[in-house]
């Protein structure tokens, strides 16, 4: 059996290396500039390494009207969330259709990649909100990151000439081409993908190990770009994913990688957006439980699950894993869900996020029915440590 084709058919690489990089960084020194934020540096590498094939460069106008309105690029091929390069008016005005550019960091003016004007075009963000978000409301962490930027937007493909360096745990950063050969050398045929923002309670291990029960290894892929802020940080949640593995994981079934993109809390649009990334990766089954890439109560429970059977089969490639409510069930005394479980809701041990995060502040371990000792310690000392709002 082969590897899972990359979404769209063939894995992109717009990595420029060798010569070809020093002659385009040299050219870029003297194209007109158009500085880019630490979330469209990580769109850009995304692009690049193939993370997001089959796209070759920031959306064009065309694909990013049909992609908001229909979740597919205009050629038919399933995508759900725009990945898009906002530029301001004047940084608008300055470059014309054809041109070639240098994306250079806002942060540090260091040249990124290059991209070739496809187009430029102005949208209505409120439209993109709603089809996107399914809401316009502000208070929404993914709306508010939109309405914040500039409605002009430059489309084109791009070229890599720089990769954004890890502050830390560079050694779980591979890119899909890697993550391919490993799973390949592993000898790991099925292969299911789980995203998380999110320390590992027991409800993920417990739909994480249910998964790989039935396939060959698991992908533990932390999402570790842009979240909101009262996340807990990723350098805090490494941690805890590292003594969680070493302790209650198999080693040889499972592999720890990191996914350095921004959350967009899409909830059921960005489901499939994940999906589509991890068979990238080379997954070719990825869990979605309840209120996936969800926020406050924008999205119905299940919702990100629904949202699958618009789709056939064939055109997603990778098989999604649904998994209900988990829980710990103290009659059953095992961890259950909602499918498995018969006794009621006062039987179920379930916290909120907020109830977990207040316990840890105070230096209280959660249950471990909740979280595995080793675990809370870890975030209750890295929490010690951030001011969380
Ligand atoms: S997410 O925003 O990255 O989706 P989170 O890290 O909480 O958030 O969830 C990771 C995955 O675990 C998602 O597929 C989510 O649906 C699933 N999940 C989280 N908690 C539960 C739970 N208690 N029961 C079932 N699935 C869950």
């Amino acid at each position: 059996m082969t590897a899972i084709l990359p979404h769209g058919g063939s894995l992109i690489n717009r990595l420029a290396a060798g010569e070809e990089r020093e002659r385009l960084l040299q050219e870029a020194e003297k194209l007109q500039t158009i500085s880019i934020n630490k979330w469209s540096i990580s769109d850009l590498d995304l692009i690049g390494v193939g993370a997001f094939s089959p796209l070759t460069g920031f959306l064009n106008e065309e694909d990013y009207r049909s992609v908001v309105k229909n979740m597919r690029l205009a050629n038919g091929t399933v995508w759900s969330i725009p990945i898009t390069l906002s530029v301001s008016e004047e940084d608008a005005a300055q470059i014309s259709i054809g041109e070639t550019v240098a994306l250079t960091g806002q942060h540090d003016g260091v040249i990124y990649g290059v991209l070739k004007v496809g187009s430029i075009y102005k949208v209505d963000q409120r439209e993109e909100a709603v089809n996107v978000f399914k809401t316009d409301d502000p208070e929404h962490p993914g709306v508010k990151k939109l309405f914040e930027r500039s409605p002009i937007y430059v489309g084109g493909e791009v070229t890599v000439l720089n990769r954004p360096q890890p502050e830390r745990f560079g050694e779980f950063y591979f890119d899909p081409a890697e993550t391919r050969r490993i799973f390949a050398e592993k000898g790991w045929k099925r292969v299911v993908g789980f995203q998380t923002r999110n320390p590992v309670h027991r409800a993920h291990e417990y739909i994480q190990k249910s998964a790989l029960e039935i396939v060959d290894g698991l992908f533990l892929n932390p999402l570790v770009g842009e979240t909101k802020s009262d996340d807990v940080p990723a350098d805090v949640r490494m941690k805890s994913y590292l003594v969680l593995l070493e302790n209650y994981y198999p080693q040889d079934r499972t592999f720890l990688g990191v996914f350095p993109a921004a959350m967009r809390y899409a909830g059921p649009r960005e489901a499939i957006f994940h999906a589509m990334v991890r068979k990238n990766y080379g997954c070719t089954h990825f869990i979605v439980g309840r209120d996936h890439a969800g926020v406050g109560d924008y999205y119905g429970t299940y919702e990100a699950q629904e949202i699958f059977s618009n789709f056939i089969a064939e055109e997603l490639g990778i098989s999604p894993l649904f998994f209900e409510h988990s829980f710990f069930c103290k009659k059953c005394g095992n961890m259950a869900s909602s499918k498995t479980c018969p006794h009621p809701k006062e039987d179920h041990m379930t916290l909120s996020g907020t109830k977990v995060r207040g316990l840890l502040r105070d230096g209280v371990c959660p249950p471990p029915e909740f979280t595995r000792p080793e675990v809370a310690k870890v975030l209750i000392e890295g929490m010690s440590h951030q001011v969380i709002i």
